[in-house]
């Protein structure tokens, strides 16, 4: 039985990592969350009080810097130095600052670096914005997740009822349409559908059609 790498690339709140633990589990694979490592190291040198432009120190700061995943259901735990900054690297100063962060060369290959290494043996879904052109240009299967920027603001304003944070929609949708902006312009691997992935769109379907339709993708490959 072969042992995929599956790459799941799309903007911001497309739904990625929810279909993607998904997935996992019914495959036994693990799943690694990319924008949870620029999340850490953005989080990170905020903490330091690093200007976010400053790559040289982001960089050393970040070659000093274990980011660690355990698994959970329906969150994953993420330990900086093994601390945890689960719920940390959500908040919306590390979002509204991520792709400042992300944007900078040294940290991206440094970052694609760690994230070939975990996927080298298969066994993997990985999300994020270059897993299937840049980090694993060779994955088994690419799927591109899109939806409306209306669909993605409303996930994430039901998302944040949740957790109790106040931001009105209207911010929300600003808040993703720049981010995506930034992500999918940025002169190092920008966010890009690559030529061999698959597109689906999301917004009018359910995350269990989603996540069955990936699912018996992977099982064709299998
Ligand atoms: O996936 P998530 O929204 O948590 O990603 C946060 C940010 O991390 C993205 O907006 C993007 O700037 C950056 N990112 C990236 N490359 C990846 C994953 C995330 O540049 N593979």
């Amino acid at each position: 039985k072969k042992e995929l790498q599956v790459a799941i690339d799309g903007p911001a709140s497309a739904g990625k990592s929810t279909v993607a633990k998904i997935v996992a589990k019914n495959f036994n694979y693990i799943y690694v969350d990319t924008g949870a490592m620029y999340r850490s190291i953005t989080y990170k040198a905020i903490q330091n009080n690093i200007n976010l432009n400053d790559e040289n120190k982001i960089v050393e700061l970040l070659h000093k810097t274990k980011i660690t995943f355990t698994p959970g259901n329906p969150v994953q735990h993420v330990f900086i130095d093994g601390e945890e900054v689960t719920d940390k690297i959500r908040s919306e100063k590390v979002t509204n600052n991520v792709s400042t962060v992300a944007a900078l060369p040294l940290i991206r290959r440094e970052l694609v670096k760690r994230q070939q290494e975990i996927a080298k043996d298969g066994g993997v879904i990985m999300d994020g914005r270059d897993i299937g052109t840049t980090v694993l240009p060779n994955a088994d299967l690419k799927i591109f997740l899109i939806a409306s920027v209306k669909e993605r603001a409303e996930r994430r304003y039901i998302e944040n009822q949740k957790k109790g944070i106040n931001v009105t929609l209207e911010e929300l949708k600003k808040e993703i349409e720049v981010r995506d902006y930034k992500d999918s312009h940025r002169k190092v691997s920008p966010l890009k559908k690559a030529k061999d992935a698959i597109e689906i769109d999301t917004t009018s379907l359910s995350i269990e059609q989603v996540s069955d339709k990936i699912s018996s993708l992977i099982k064709k490959r299998i």
